[in-house]
């Protein structure tokens, strides 16, 4: 089964309050989203593979390390996903970024796919896919589900917000994916909404609705 990290520094947890609370308006929502995903990104890249090089210092030739092979690929689900890319790409600016369109159906809450367009080297790196909130896990499912489709095989997953039901459909579906969070809060309403939560996410990061 893949592991699952709970993001803890308290600047993460601190800002996810903020983020969580239903009078934080639009502007500042979109910021605090885009600070935790920098945060989050350092993190998640910890284990990204290293190789030696040489770097000539002003005073000496040396051996140092740079990290080995392709940089990774970001994977947005939208429309919420899309808010945590520019923070992640502040540290890693080379990354490549494909997407993948879903929503959920209200009445059904099953993810309905409506455009795929991924980095042509996608196969060859490593991919987060990117979501503030992973819910029933039928979205982040479906999307895991759409790489691999296409021949990719190292998937981690990256939300700000699971619930346990979540979490448990996507270490059955996809044992092999690690999944990254700031937080595993207490369980889904009857509406399919994470409790406590932060309500709708792409509704608070785009003003909609
Ligand atoms: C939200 C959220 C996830 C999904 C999670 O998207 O951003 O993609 O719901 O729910 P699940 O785990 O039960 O699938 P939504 O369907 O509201 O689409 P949107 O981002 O376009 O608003
Ligand atoms: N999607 C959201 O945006 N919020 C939830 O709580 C559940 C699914």
């Amino acid at each position: 089964m893949g592991n699952l990290t709970i993001c803890d520094h308290p600047l993460i947890q601190h800002k996810l309050t903020f983020i969580r609370d239903k009078d934080t308006k639009t502007k500042d929502f979109r910021e605090l989203v885009d600070e935790v995903a920098t945060m989050m990104a350092y993190e998640i890249t910890r284990d990204l593979p290293l190789e030696t090089t040489t770097v000539t210092t002003p005073v000496i030739e040396a051996t140092s390390k740079i990290v080995s092979g392709r940089m990774v690929g970001l994977i947005p689900i939208l429309r919420a996903g899309l808010g945590m890319v520019e923070g992640m790409l502040k540290l890693i600016p080379s990354a490549k970024v494909g997407h993948i369109g879903l929503f959920r159906n209200p009445e059904t809450l099953e993810p309905v796919e409506y455009y795929v367009n991924l980095p042509a080297d996608a196969t060859e790196r490593q991919l987060i896919v990117i979501d503030p909130m992973l819910a029933t896990g039928g979205s982040a499912n479906a999307a895991i589900q759409a790489l691999k489709t296409r021949g990719c095989t190292q998937i981690k997953l990256m939300c700000l917000i699971a619930a346990p039901e979540g979490v448990a459909a996507v270490q059955k579906a996809h044992p092999d994916v690690d999944i990254f969070l700031a937080s595993l809060d207490s369980h889904l309403n009857d509406h399919g909404y994470i409790v406590p939560g932060l309500g709708d996410a792409g509704d608070r990061m785009f003003g909609t609705k």
